[in-house]
């Protein structure tokens, strides 16, 4: 193989997806993982297209005040589960709040959006659900950082102990993936394979398999039902930060008595959760559904892809897409509800400048953005941001 180009490049800012992005002596973009804004780093190029390039650090020549030594065993061994170690805690949060102020600047044109950090769970031992990689030799894992290699774990530092503890014991066949979770409220485990059949071995006798499996969690005074097959936040911690939030960019329109949309629903969360006397709750997945029926008997949910329902007037909507955001045609059918508040929720910081310009076109402005790290040592990030109608 020919051999890789080196070169010495300064890394100016954080890119959407958790690399720096940098310029090459020849004046093409160079997105370099590993290395934090303001380092001069010598990086190897290892995939070179005409526009840009994508690079790894070979060595850090003047580390930022913000790197660390990431502490994770696993890490060294190659696990890819945590791209953000090098970073000290706090800093992950700032540059988290400089990544979506500039996805908003650069993809919606908002110059002067306000972005401000609203906080993180606790660094370490937050996750209460992981999806895992099954090995060819039965053990769970996670995909090496720089191959699709399966590191097999015997701990995980960001896993929460009792979810960490199963890990070196577990053992799957027929099946090429296992997502494994907790109950940080009661001790329960469930466990679901992504084939239909497959022999899992080495949890505890008390564990539930299947996707009808059930745990409970305890989410700021609510007891949520969340089945194996059901999306559920990262742990207990984020999706009380969450609760809080929303609460907080409803604002005075929380306690109003007019009906209220939770779109993209999942369990319940927020119906649950929060002091809504008339929710309505739009979700696709039928587990979840099930779920929120049993968490929030009180609100009508309606079981359907969001850009199948049919809208009803409301007075303000929480609403959580995947990652994917609104896209056009929820947009239309959020803004044919005529909510005067629109509480977004997004996990992707161009999926929310996108449908910054839907939800403008309908005539939502935004007012503000509140970035929140449900995700430490990862680049994930999470936005909850208030829209108000003009
Ligand atoms: C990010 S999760 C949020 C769930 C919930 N708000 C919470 O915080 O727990 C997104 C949810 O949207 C659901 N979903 C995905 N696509 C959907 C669609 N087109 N229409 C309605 N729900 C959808 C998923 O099943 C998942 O429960």
């Amino acid at each position: 193989m020919p051999d890789r180009p080196v070169e010495t490049v300064r890394a100016e800012k954080m890119a959407a997806g958790g690399d720096a992005i940098a310029h090459l002596a020849d004046g093409r973009v160079v997105f370099v993982d590993g290395a934090l804004p303001g380092e001069d780093v010598r990086v190897e190029v290892h995939s070179d297209k005409r526009d840009f390039a994508r690079a790894r650090v070979l060595d850090v020549l003047t580390p930022s005040h913000a790197r660390v030594q990431p502490p994770c065993p696993e890490l060294a061994r190659g696990c890819g589960g945590c791209a953000w170690q090098h970073v000290e805690p706090t800093a992950q949060r700032s540059l988290k709040a400089e990544i979506v102020a500039d996805a908003l600047r650069r993809t919606a044109k908002l110059d002067a959006a306000s972005v401000v950090d609203g906080g993180g769970v606790p660094p370490w031992a937050y996750r209460t659900t992981m999806r895992l990689a099954v090995g060819t030799d039965g053990r769970v894992g996670l995909r090496g950082a720089a191959s699709h290699d399966v590191i097999a774990l015997d701990a995980c530092m960001v896993a929460h102990p009792a979810l960490s503890a199963l890990l070196p014991a577990v053992r799957v066949r027929g099946a090429k993936e296992l997502t494994l979770r907790v109950s940080a409220a009661t001790g329960e485990v469930t466990a679901m394979a992504d084939r239909p059949g497959a022999r899992i071995t080495g949890l505890p006798p008390s564990a539930l398999v299947g996707a009808e499996a059930v745990l409970h969690e305890d989410v700021l005074g609510a007891r949520l039902r969340v089945s194996a097959g059901s999306f559920f936040q990262s742990g207990p911690a984020a999706a009380a930060l969450l609760v809080g939030a929303v609460m907080h960019a409803a604002g005075e329109r929380l306690t109003i008595d007019g009906p209220v949309l939770d779109a993209f629903g999942g369990v319940g969360l927020f119906a649950a959760a929060l002091p809504l006397r008339d929710a309505v709750i739009v979700e696709s997945s039928r587990s979840a559904c099930a779920d929120a029926r049993v968490n929030v008997p009180e609100a009508e949910v309606v079981c359907t892809p969001f850009e199948r329902w049919t809208p009803r007037p409301v007075e303000w909507a929480v609403v959580d897409p995947a990652r994917a955001g609104l896209g056009r045609d929820a947009a239309a059918v959020l803004a044919a509800a005529g909510p005067r508040r629109v509480v977004l929720v997004s996990c992707d910081p161009v999926s929310l400048a996108r449908d910054a310009v839907l939800l403008a076109a309908h005539g939502y402005s935004l007012r503000d953005s509140v970035v929140l790290d449900l995700f430490p040592h990862t680049p994930h990030v999470e936005v909850v941001s208030v829209f108000d109608r003009a």
